[in-house]
């Protein structure tokens, strides 16, 4: 990794007529990876990568319209039995398997490095700062995940990227080598984990309808939590049955529905827009990020419940505004759109899913007269 220099992209004054970049989009130029820009990609597994010289492996950034440079992700291959160079950097990461069986080893200090493994649907966290090595494991499979960073944030705070990427600081408050440290812990009794690293998520998540767990955003809805390694991330699946919608809702910007399971769409407009709303049509490996104050809706029109995997920032998350922000990032419903006062309309009445026939078939029919936008 350059230090930052000897990257003269990062002098203070441009040319006269130069286009502005920020420190990481001239970082991601050095990295030689291109970027997919779009407000959703329908198949991460089918998207071509570029082969990687500074981390070995091949990948592409993804800076989905929603993120708004909060962060950013990317997806990132190994061919069968390939290894990725060690790296380290003190923005947060997340990494969720796509496809594939492997290893990681995450270390701060060579005597005390943990190293685990793991398969197709996997979810862990690397802690700030820790030095890290992806293993393919497989002999003919590729392995691919979905990396979710604080990248463009700390870059662009910091305009030093020997700072961010060199820099000999030790969370030890975060991780110090301790044995166990990626060991899946028990759920708790509220439903979620508190754990460093999850084997499962499509195992672990409590799908619709699952007795014994309160709704969430409309029937049958469930939710799971996973806080990984005590880190600023707030993540958590949530399934829905057949025919149904999740309620219109918005927060912060920069919040990854990875589509595990199921068919269907979701809806995003930004408060107040006439404009028609953005429509992504979504499948298993699919990922959209609505923006921040965009209202949004997810729709399941397939046979089966839908299942994602929401990557974000939580509530202890750095944010201007004060309680504005503490109240957006929990989230809001929309009470001046047509569209969004039929759904709260439909989720008021709190019958339980075993009597909601009727409330099921007025989901139904909104989701199939929406089905052409
Ligand atoms: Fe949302």
């Amino acid at each position: 990794m350059k230090a930052s220099a000897d990257v003269p992209f990062f002098k203070m004054q441009r040319e006269y007529g130069d286009p502005y970049k920020s420190p990481y989009e001239l970082w991601k130029e050095l990295e030689g990876i291109p970027t997919i820009r779009d407000y959703y990609v329908k198949d991460l597994l089918a998207v071509e990568l570029t082969k990687w010289e500074s981390r070995g492996g091949s990948a592409v950034f993804v800076n989905l319209e929603g993120s708004q440079g909060f962060n950013d992700s990317y997806v990132y291959e190994l061919r069968p039995q390939e290894s990725s160079i060690p790296v380290r950097h003190i923005y947060e990461e997340t990494v969720y398997i796509l496809r594939g069986s492997g290893a990681t080893t995450v270390w701060t200090d060579e005597q005390h490095k943990q190293t685990f493994e793991w398969q197709t649907s996997s979810f862990f966290a690397i802690p700030p700062n820790a030095w890290y090595q992806h293993f393919n494991l497989s002999g003919d499979e590729p392995a691919r995940y979905y990396g979710m960073t604080a990248a463009p944030r700390i870059i662009d705070a910091f305009k030093n990227l020997d700072f961010v990427f060199n820099n000999p600081y030790v969370f030890s408050d975060r991780f110090k080598g301790e044995e166990g440290y990626f060991k899946q812990a028990e759920r708790s009794a509220r439903g979620g984990y508190l754990s460093n690293y999850i084997a499962d998520v499509l195992g672990s998540a409590i799908m619709a309808e699952t007795p014994g767990y309160s709704e969430g955003r409309g029937p049958g809805v469930r939710s799971t939590g996973f806080t990984l390694v005590n880190g600023t991330m707030h993540n958590h699946s949530s399934s829905w049955p057949v025919g149904v919608y999740k309620s219109a809702h918005r927060h912060g910007p920069g919040i990854n529905v990875m589509i595990l399971r199921g068919e269907g769409y979701t809806l995003m407009w930004p408060n107040g827009s006439q404009e028609p709303a953005v429509k992504c049509d979504w499948g298993p490996g699919s990922v959209l990020v609505p923006g921040e104050g965009w209202f949004h809706q997810h729709f399941n029109t397939g046979a089966d419940p839908c299942l994602f995997l929401a990557i974000g920032w939580g509530i202890e998350k750095a944010k201007a505004g004060g309680a504005r922000g503490r109240r957006r990032q929990r989230g809001t419903r929309s009470r001046s759109q047509p569209r969004t006062r039929r759904s709260i309309a439909t989720t008021k009445r709190r019958s339980p899913v075993t009597a909601s026939g009727a409330r099921w078939a007025k989901c139904r029919r909104f989701a199939r007269s929406n089905k052409d936008l």
